[in-house]
């Protein structure tokens, strides 16, 4: 039997926010979610939360799929410190026999792999608690762990307790524990708090059950803990070489890979070209042989092969292939994009569907639009979409050419190859092959001169 509790009830005083610590976010998702996932995979028959501070935002911030899985709350009400946290699970828990993990909510890049280890070594060292270590270059804020022989440990020190010797010790506590849920809870509630933050610290559990191994790590990386926003970067960092390096050995080319952030859940084909400052998020897929950047920012959008975007921006859009878009554009959501199009520099399109061998190529707005295919769209062309009250849409058909400065003003239908003169404002429907214009005449005065 395995269970796991998450220490994630403090209010992470030293991040300085309104936010609970462990709700703040390491490449789209929160530190709590990442602490989930590295435990799922080790199929733990139940998974304890330790909440308390701001408990209700805690729980809300957790969707269903993740709830489904056997996740129960324990509420720490107040939060005298991680010892008091499983005195409060103890209460839970009180037959239990099996072993259970224990994991600081604020150690987000830890790998399920290390945790199996971590059990691993644990049964065959036949230990009361086992907890995962490594040697820090600067310890600094962490426990200090102190072996007696082999790799038992005689006790934990806590940064703030240790003497000026002990500080120089460099093997730290990651925060992360196996424990016999039996000798721990037949000890957990004889924890004192007299130390200098006067909290009851569940790594003085560890000196008190018969046999505690350590169980050191090479990579600290993963152990990196989140106390203030200079470790939340830190964690940011190690994430995004993380996966940057993973589409790179996959044939994705970055010119200059730390300005750049990619999501976890984005794919990216080979010999794309990613060029400086360019961020994807969310699900996007970008597909083989596209250059996206300089300064582009991708969201939630599906890119087919060959097509290339400059300083833009795109949202939960489609575009096919071999699209050119930018410089300057901004596609926002519901848009598709068709084969073969250029959407040119300040062009925004919205929610809209343009079809193979259309170019919008410079000044424009496309609202709630449908373009047929080799339509040409004159600079400046504006859908007025919008009559103060509702939203309302254009149709605008195959092989037409909308001339410069065109307001097509909402509901309207263009048929097939139409034409609008430039600087037309059109508000009537126009049927197939027609040219359509709405200006005032021009009127030269002759031998007309300033006064
Ligand atoms: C803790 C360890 C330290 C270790 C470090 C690793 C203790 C006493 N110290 O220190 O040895 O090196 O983690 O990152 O355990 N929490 C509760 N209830 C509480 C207090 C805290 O649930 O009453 C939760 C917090 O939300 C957090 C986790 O426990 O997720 C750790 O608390 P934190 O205050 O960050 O401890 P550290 O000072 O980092
Ligand atoms: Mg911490």
């Amino acid at each position: 039997m395995l269970a796991v509790a998450i220490l994630a009830a403090g209010k992470g005083t030293r991040m300085n926010s309104s936010l609970p610590k462990v709700l703040h976010k390491l490449s789209g998702k929160t530190l709590l979610e990442r602490v989930l996932q590295s435990c799922f995979n080790l199929n733990p028959n139940k998974i304890f939360i330790i909440v308390g501070h701001k408990a209700d935002e805690v729980k809300n911030s957790l969707n269903t799929s993740i709830l489904n899985k056997n996740v129960h709350f324990i509420l720490q009400e107040p939060q005298n410190g991680t010892g008091h946290a499983i005195q409060i699970l103890s209460k839970e828990l009180k037959d239990f026999k099996g072993k259970l993990l224990v994991l600081n909510g604020d150690v987000p890049l830890i790998k399920s792999t290390t945790l199996k280890e971590l059990i691993e070594v644990h049964d065959t060292n036949d230990a009361d608690a086992s907890l995962i270590t490594t040697k820090k270059q600067n310890p600094y804020g962490y426990g200090r762990v102190f072996i007696k022989r082999n790799n038992l440990i005689q006790k934990i020190v806590e940064e703030k307790d240790c003497s000026a010797d002990e500080r120089l010790n460099q093997l730290i506590n990651s925060g992360i524990y196996c424990f016999n849920g039996d000798s721990l809870f037949k000890n957990i509630n004889y924890i004192k708090s007299n130390n200098i933050q006067k909290e009851i610290y569940l790594t003085d559990a560890i000196s008190m059950v018969n046999k505690s191994i350590s169980f050191e790590i090479e990579s600290d990386e993963e152990l990196q803990g989140v106390n203030n926003r200079v470790h939340l970067a830190k964690c940011e960092k190690i994430i995004q070489k993380q996966i940057i390096e993973k589409h790179m050995l996959n044939g994705v080319t970055f010119i200059n890979p730390e300005s750049c952030t990619i999501s976890e859940e984005s794919k990216i084909g080979m010999d794309v070209l990613i060029e400086p400052n360019t961020h994807i998020r969310g699900k996007s897929i970008i597909a083989n042989n596209c250059i996206i950047g300089p300064n582009s920012f991708i969201q939630d959008s599906n890119l087919n092969i060959d097509c290339k975007v400059i300083n833009s921006t795109i949202f939960n859009s489609k575009i096919m292939s071999n699209v050119s878009i930018g410089p300057y554009s901004h596609i926002r959501p519901g848009t598709q994009i068709s084969s073969n199009c250029k959407v040119g520099n300040f062009v925004e399109i919205k929610n809209s569907f343009i079809d193979e061998s259309v170019n919008i190529s410079h000044l424009s707005y496309i609202g709630d639009t449908k373009i047929g295919k080799n339509t040409n769209v004159g600079a400046g062309t504006i859908t007025a979409n919008f009559d103060g009250l509702q939203k309302h849409k254009t149709n605008i058909g195959k092989d037409c050419s909308i001339g410069a400065n065109t307001v097509l003003v909402a509901p309207v239908n263009l048929d097939n190859s139409v034409t609008t003169g430039a600087g037309s404002i059109i508000n009537k429907d126009v049927g197939k092959n027609t040219l359509a214009i709405s200006r005032s005449k021009q009127v030269n005065i002759n031998n007309w001169k300033k006064k």
